[in-house]
C-alpha cells in the first residue's frame, strides 16, 4: 500500500543550478513567496563531471535569505567541508551514498547541527539506504544521473521512491522523500504519488519566464494528485 496518507506536506524546492549566476539573489527573491526551501547544488568535476558553487556563494546567498538552505553535495570527500557549508548557511547537507564513509558522515552531520540528508543515484539500490533510514532526515531519490539540470526524468526510479515511502511509513520514521532531475507539473505528481514529499526543481522554475508561477504550478499539480477523493481542490 503506497498511497499517501492525507495531509502529508508536499514542498517545491527550487535548485539554483538554472538560474542566473548573475543575479543570484534577484532569483532567489523571485520564487521566496512561494516555498520555504531552496536547493544548492554542489559539484567537485569528480563525483560528476561539472562545476558549480560552493561555501562562498552559498555565504553570500545567506545573507539575502531566510529559506530553508537544502544543500546537495556532489562531491567525492563531503567530510572535508561539512563544516565549511555549516558555516556558510547551509541548513542541511546531503551526501551520496555512492562515496562511502555514509557513517561517519552521518555523525558528523549531526555534530555539526545540519540537517541530515542521504542521495542515491539512479542505478543505486533501496538496500544502500535502508541501514540509515532512522538515523536521516532526508532521502534524495536522484530522478537523473546528478551533474547536469535539464535532464529528462527517469520514471524506472519511482519503485524505489515506493520501497523508501513504506520503509519511512513501516518505521513511523520523520524522513522528507525528496527528488531530484527532470521534476515538473507531470513528473512532481508522479513523484508525490510514489511518495515523495519534496520536490526539486532547475529549469521548470529558473528556466521560465515567471519562476514563482512555475513553481506554484509544480506545487499545486503535485498537492493535487494526492489530495484525497472529494477534497475541493480536486
Ligand atoms: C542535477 C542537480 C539538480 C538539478 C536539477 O545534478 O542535482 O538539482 O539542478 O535540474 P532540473 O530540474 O533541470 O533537472
Ligand atoms: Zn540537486
Amino acid at each position: 500500500m503506497t498511497s499517501p496518507s492525507p495531509g502529508r506536506a508536499i514542498r517545491v524546492a527550487p535548485s539554483i543550478l538554472s538560474a542566473d549566476f548573475g543575479n543570484l539573489s534577484d532569483a532567489v527573491a523571485r520564487i521566496t513567496p512561494v516555498t520555504d526551501w531552496l536547493h544548492l547544488d554542489v559539484m567537485d568535476g569528480h563525483f560528476v563531471p561539472n562545476l558549480s558553487i560552493g561555501p562562498p556563494v552559498i555565504a553570500s546567498l545567506r545573507a539575502h535569505s531566510s529559506l530553508l538552505f537544502d544543500t546537495h553535495l556532489m562531491i567525492t570527500d563531503p567530510g572535508r567541508y561539512l563544516e565549511a557549508f555549516r558555516d556558510a548557511g547551509s541548513d542541511g547537507c546531503t551526501v551520496h551514498v555512492e562515496v562511502g564513509e555514509t557513517g561517519p558522515l552521518i555523525a558528523r552531520m549531526r555534530a555539526l547541527g545540519l540537517r541530515v540528508g542521504l542521495a542515491l543515484n539512479p542505478d543505486t539500490p533501496f538496500d544502500a539506504v535502508a541501514p540509515y533510514l532512522d538515523a536521516v532526515d532526508l532521502v534524495l531519490c536522484m530522478t537523473v544521473f546528478p551533474g547536469f539540470g535539464g535532464q529528462s526524468f527517469m520514471p524506472e526510479v519511482l519503485a524505489k521512491v515506493r520501497q523508501v515511502r513504506e520503509a519511512v511509513d513501516a518505521g513511523r520514521l520523520e524522513v522528507e522523500v525528496e527528488v531530484d532531475g527532470g521534476i515538473d507539473d507531470r513528473t512532481g505528481a508522479d513523484a508525490v504519488r510514489a511518495g515523495a514529499t519534496v520536490l526539486v526543481a532547475g529549469s521548470a522554475v529558473f528556466g521560465r519566464d515567471d519562476p514563482s508561477e512555475a513553481a506554484l504550478g509544480i506545487l499545486e499539480a503535485a498537492r493535487e494528485a494526492v489530495a484525497p477523493a472529494g477534497d475541493a481542490r480536486r
